[in-house]
């Protein structure tokens, strides 16, 4: 029997092999095998491994069962002792994450970057169109990234039930929910007296219920699997006060609330939750000549690019992050000082 992929000639003991609660997806019929591999389903089926054991027994039969493991806590300890060791800090392999407004902008960086470094990904949004987009554009860059859509109005509490139903049917659990959707480009400007209660209640509805809709589908699912992680996507506009955009402004200051009660009612279940506020960042609304005028009232003069989000946020989402909690990181090229 060989186990795990990593090391493929390692002889596993059976003793390890029986701290798995094993679910068996596909089995084969041992009977005259010699060579057993038991391999993740979450690792692709097509992975070299096979091939390069029956190479180094060629005089062996090979079966591979292709299984949905839970690992014990003791097993996973050791698992994140290993990937520690062998440099793969923010590692997300083996994790479920679902990214709310990733058709484009910060969302699909996000997404990207999470299934470079091995996540399962939903990347869910509005736009069925520009989904289907994204998850190619995705698929073309990273061969093996394991990617899927799914439309929701997170503003909508059923439209995101449904989310986190089609997430568990496509993946099997979620372990990562990252709240990025969000209203700010349609918005109007001015002062907030001119503001029209439909255009207040519209922003309060997508990006904080919209994240409250979101936090509270996945929680009660990281609960019974006591380990998760939530991250809201703010805004630098919190600590700026950023005026004449007040509907949106305030929108994202009542996320900090939510963000830091989620915390302490979460954390005694091993799941952390924080906030990401980003500052000006080049998502397509503002032509160049803007973004670098106002990069020049910060301390690092350079535009803001989407990717400027993705290490901290996947930082926060490892298991590398899992004593930062209640926390909002400014992501603004130093301008609010928090
Ligand atoms: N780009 C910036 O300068 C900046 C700065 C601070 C904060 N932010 C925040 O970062 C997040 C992403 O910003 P972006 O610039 O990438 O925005 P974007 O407009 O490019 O993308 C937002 C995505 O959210 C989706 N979305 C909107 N409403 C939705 C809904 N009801 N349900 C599901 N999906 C919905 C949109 O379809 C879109 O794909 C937002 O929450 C935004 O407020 C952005």
């Amino acid at each position: 029997m060989c186990f795990g992929h990593k090391s493929p000639h390692a002889v596993a003991r059976l003793r390890v092999a029986s701290r798995l609660r094993l679910q068996i997806l596909a089995e084969a019929k041992p009977r005259d095998a010699a060579l057993i591999l038991i391999s993740d389903d979450r690792i692709p089926h097509d992975n070299q491994i096979p091939q390069s054991l029956a190479h180094c027994y060629p005089q062996k039969l090979m079966y591979i069962l292709y299984v949905n493991w839970q690992v014990s806590s003791d097993a996973e300890q050791e698992r994140r002792r290993q990937s520690h060791f062998a440099g793969g800090a923010m590692d997300l392999s083996n994790k479920v994450a679902i990214i709310t407004g990733a058709a484009r902008g910060i969302g699909l960086s996000l997404a990207s970057r999470f299934c470079r470094v091995g996540a399962r990904v939903v990347l869910a949004d509005l736009h069925e169109g520009d989904l289907s987009e994204a998850i190619e554009s995705i698929r073309r860059d990273i061969p093996n990234a394991q990617c899927f859509a799914a439309t929701v109005d997170v503003a909508s509490r059923v439209s995101v039930e449904a989310m986190v139903k089609k997430a568990i049917e496509l993946c099997g659990r979620i372990d990562i929910l990252v709240n990025n959707a969000g209203v700010w480009k349609s918005l109007t400007t001015g002062p907030f007296w001119q503001l029209s209660t439909d255009e207040w209640r519209h922003t309060f509805a997508v990006n904080t219920e919209g994240a409250f809709n979101c936090a509270s589908a996945v929680a009660p699912h990281l609960i019974a699997q006591k380990s998760g992680r939530i991250i809201f996507i703010g805004s630098a506009a919190i600590g700026e006060a950023l005026a004449h955009i007040t509907q949106y402004t305030a929108s994202k200051s009542a996320l900090t609330g939510l963000m830091r009660c989620a915390a302490k009612e979460l954390g005694k279940d091993g799941i952390t939750v924080n906030m990401v506020n980003p500052g000006q960042i080049d998502t397509g609304a503002f032509t160049r000549e803007q973004l670098e005028l106002r990069a020049q009232s910060k301390f690092i003069k350079r535009v803001g690019m989407p990717a400027d989000l993705e290490g901290i946020v996947t930082l926060l989402a490892s298991e590398e992050g899992g004593f930062i909690t209640a926390q909002q990181i400014y992501v603004d090229g130093g301008g609010v000082l928090n």
